[in-house]
């Protein structure tokens, strides 16, 4: 937990949508104003239900011209370990189908860990590597485990992780089980960003929606900073931003604006 100061607790932005568009179109906003300030900027990009309106909100900005990926780096923040990229469970077949497909992104700036390496070990530094060798993340976009994990980072993971094989927790399994054909076909352990990696955006949005969030959400930006929640280290990150929708919000007691 080296460079992580628990004292340091930093109040975030939090916005409650009170719908689906105003969620997709506020997520959509923190990206185009990033992009807008530096359009090589680097970028950390989450799968998983939760994305999937602000993908389609920013292919729409794109097609509309509103918005351009040309220059952007964009870095997976995870991949199941042992699913060929070809896998239609496979996060690189969702990001293709759900975003890359259809923005100006150039395809020689995406990176995604490969789930495949025979050493992947290796394949954990190349990623580091990759992501120092830009400059580091300038924003990290998350979604959130009901366990309050990010990435694949699992309650227990240390704080100053990097990009690691990680094992997935069985609620977490049990969470993403619906996506395959069944148990015996989920793959066990993934690639992830480390926390470590992921706190040193330099700014971070985590996004959030639907009742089985609302405990993780609370927990995490108004818990104890604890690594058996994983999010709640992001209590201490000086430039987090969080897009919430009313179910995920309604444990907060803090009323968001
Ligand atoms: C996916 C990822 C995960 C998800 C989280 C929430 O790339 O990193 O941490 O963001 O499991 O998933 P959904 O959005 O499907 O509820």
């Amino acid at each position: 937990m080296a460079h992580v100061n628990l004292d340091r607790r930093v109040k975030p932005t939090v916005i409650v949508a009170e719908s689906p568009e105003a969620f997709s179109r506020v997520a959509a906003d923190v990206i185009t104003r990033q992009i807008g300030i530096r359009s090589d900027s680097v970028l950390a990009l989450p799968t998983g239900a939760t994305p999937l309106s602000l993908y389609a909100e920013l292919a729409r900005r794109c097609s509309e011209n509103l918005v351009s990926f040309a220059e952007l780096h964009s870095f997976n923040l995870d991949e199941y370990v042992g699913l060929d990229p070809e896998h239609h469970n496979s996060y690189h077949a969702y990001m293709m189908e759900h975003f890359f497909s259809k923005v100006d992104i150039d395809m020689s700036n995406v990176q995604i860990p490969n789930g495949m390496a025979p050493n992947r070990e290796a394949e954990c530094a190349r990623y580091e590597r990759e992501i120092g060798a830009v400059g580091g993340l300038d924003l990290a976009i998350i979604g959130l485990g009901a366990n309050a994990h990010m990435g694949f980072n699992e309650p227990g993971t240390p704080f100053d992780s990097r990009t690691h094989v990680a094992e997935l927790a069985s609620e977490t399994s049990d969470a993403n089980s619906r996506y395959f054909a069944g148990m015996q076909q989920m793959p066990r352990h993934a690639i992830t960003m480390g926390i470590g990696t992921i706190l040193e955006a330099r700014r971070i949005l985590l996004m959030a929606m639907g009742i089985t969030k609302a405990e993780a959400v609370r927990a995490s930006l108004e818990g104890r900073v604890t690594p058996h929640v994983p999010a709640s280290v992001l209590q201490t990150h000086p430039h987090l931003t969080v897009v919430l929708d009313r179910d995920a919000a309604s444990r907060l007691t803090v009323s968001p604006r």
